[in-house]
């Protein structure tokens, strides 16, 4: 039955894990199919036609997989190929920088909002468009953070060369005194510890996938495809290079550890997208 098919989510790596992670809190009872690009990680040094590219592919496997709505868990790939995934694929696609900017107006109260993200999504300026949509007199500043991602991918949560690296990056942001940062990379709240450290306690983080579950949780409710299941849903992992260091950091912060990851070949994620 379309209702009981599972929820496809990408990323390009672990980081659409903290969505998941959400995911399954609000809707215990559907099954997820987990993608994570781990061949090709990091997207937000890449061009714009090469993230379509990606996610083109990436959305034709899950949808292989036979899923009825697919989550865009990467702030990246969100900021950049939602039109292109919209036109392409009839399935509800729901990404991540609506929900988190939505969740940071409401939560702003000197409408002073930072945002830190992957050089594409900084680059792009998707989060201050999508603010000033919402409230145009909100102040956004924005700092790209790149060196995050390989650390997040690492498990580093809590080691020294963090918290060094997250002092050089969030310096600007501190002396601008926002009270509310959104973390639009959905890698960045495994490292949340250390950025609400440095940042300082005052200042509010917005984790995007938190934002999207929601909408995710209203979107399949207003188009009738919940699942009908009492049972808890099942979740499958399938990364695009050897699984051994995911499963590791995805056990770390799922808080479960991850029995079974399958690769799925890059060749084969080409070869599905050239078909269509
Ligand atoms: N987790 C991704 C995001 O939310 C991308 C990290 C990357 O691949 O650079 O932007």
């Amino acid at each position: 039955m379309e209702r009981n098919k599972p929820i496809g989510v990408f990323d390009s790596g672990i980081g659409g894990l903290t969505v998941v992670k959400r995911l399954a809190s609000v809707l215990p009872n559907e099954s997820i199919i987990y993608f994570g690009d781990t061949a090709r990680v990091p997207y937000g040094s890449k061009s714009n036609a090469t993230v379509v590219e990606y996610s083109i592919e990436n959305t034709n496997f899950l949808l292989h997989k036979n899923v009825k709505a697919v989550v865009v868990a990467c702030n990246t790939a969100s900021s950049i190929a939602i039109p292109e995934l919209r036109k392409r694929f009839d399935v509800p696609i729901i990404g991540m920088i609506e929900p988190g900017s939505q969740m940071a107006v409401n939560q702003t109260r000197n409408g002073k909002i930072g945002v830190i993200g992957t050089r594409a999504t900084i680059t792009n300026q998707a989060y201050s468009k999508s603010i000033k949509i919402l409230n145009e007199k909100i102040r956004v500043y924005e700092k790209a953070c790149p060196l995050f991602v390989p650390l997040a991918e690492e498990g580093w949560i809590n080691h020294k060369a963090t918290y060094e690296v997250a002092e050089e990056y969030l310096k600007e942001l501190r002396e601008e005194e926002i009270d509310t940062l959104v973390l639009g990379c959905t890698h960045y709240p495994i490292l949340a510890a250390v950025i609400q450290e440095v940042i300082g306690c005052k200042v509010q983080l917005i984790d995007s996938g938190v934002a999207s579950s929601e909408i995710v949780k209203k979107e399949i409710s207003r188009i009738g495809l919940e699942s009908d299941s009492n049972v808890q849903g099942n979740i499958s992992y399938y990364v695009s290079d050897i699984p051994t260091k995911f499963k590791e950091v995805a056990g770390l912060f799922l808080g479960n550890p991850v029995e079974e990851v399958h690769k799925v070949e890059i060749e084969e994620l080409v070869s599905l997208h050239s078909a269509k």
